[in-house]
């Protein structure tokens, strides 16, 4: 159980560009399920995926671990004891507490958390890669590369899974699905002040794109069958396949 997320409670001059720094990990379980509409759903899910997909003798990876949700969220449901998992983050803070998570786990001889930019990370023999919540922190103008790289080191039959925060085309459509994801986090028990503070700390650090453009990026990539598969507000998840 993570400590509760008050990072934004006090009045703050002019907030920070967010970082995902000591305090960030120490309350992010908490921070990340009352800010993200869906996100146990898509843990869940995702662990699902990776049970039906993972290969005996394969990698699977999840970029962008954090403190390891995705990753444990596989370990429960992957069905060879024949694999190798590599959760990378670049915040040392989200990577120690990766860490002592993932140690008292059954497989936790399968799992090795490395800090490094997941845009430097070698990708091979992939049958299953997780980028959840974690693309929309990559600039723009990178984020084909790193997509046309995991497609390279992914196997014929091997599936992605992309979770993401969505913009919208029409002005209406963003206003209305935004008030709604405020109000999401009102219910979740964040104040007026944390939801602005925070909105302006993410501000050119979070830069999300539509679905539209996801899918046609993986389809361009030379991904076949990019598709939804869960939604809640203004978040995503996606899968598709080499
Ligand atoms: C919103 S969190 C991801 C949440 C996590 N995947 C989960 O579902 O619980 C984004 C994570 O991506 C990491 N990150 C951002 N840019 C990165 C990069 N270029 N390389 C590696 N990790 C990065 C951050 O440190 C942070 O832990």
């Amino acid at each position: 159980m993570s400590s509760k997320d008050n990072i934004f409670h006090q009045p703050m001059d002019n907030p920070a560009p967010f970082v995902f720094d000591e305090a960030v990990a120490q309350v992010f379980p908490d921070m990340i399920k009352r800010s993200v509409p869906g996100y146990s759903n898509v843990i869940a899910g995702t662990g699902l995926i990776a049970g039906d997909y993972v290969q005996p003798g394969t990698n699977c990876y999840d970029l962008g671990c954090s403190v390891g949700a995705s990753t444990f969220a596989m370990l429960q449901y992957i069905k060879t004891d024949d694999f190798h998992l590599l959760a990378v983050d670049n915040s040392p803070h989200m990577v120690k507490l990766c860490q002592q998570n993932i140690s008292g786990n059954n497989h936790a001889g399968n799992v090795e958390v490395t800090c490094a930019d997941i845009q430097d990370v070698g990708i091979s023999n992939a049958s299953v890669v997780v980028l959840n919540f974690t693309l929309q922190f990559i600039p723009l103008e990178k984020r084909a590369d790193l997509l046309t790289r995991i497609f390279q080191g992914m196997n014929e039959g091997g599936v992605l899974v992309l979770s993401e925060k969505l913009a919208f085309d029409s002005l209406a459509e963003q206003q209305r699905q935004t008030a709604l994801h405020e109000s999401f986090k009102r219910a979740q028990g964040y104040s007026d002040l944390e939801i602005s503070q925070k909105r302006a700390a993410l501000e050119n650090v979070l830069i999300p794109e539509s679905l539209a453009t996801h899918l046609q990026r993986l389809t361009d990539i030379g991904f076949r069958d990019a598709q939804l598969w869960f939604r809640s507000i203004n978040f995503a998840s996606m899968m598709t396949w080499k």
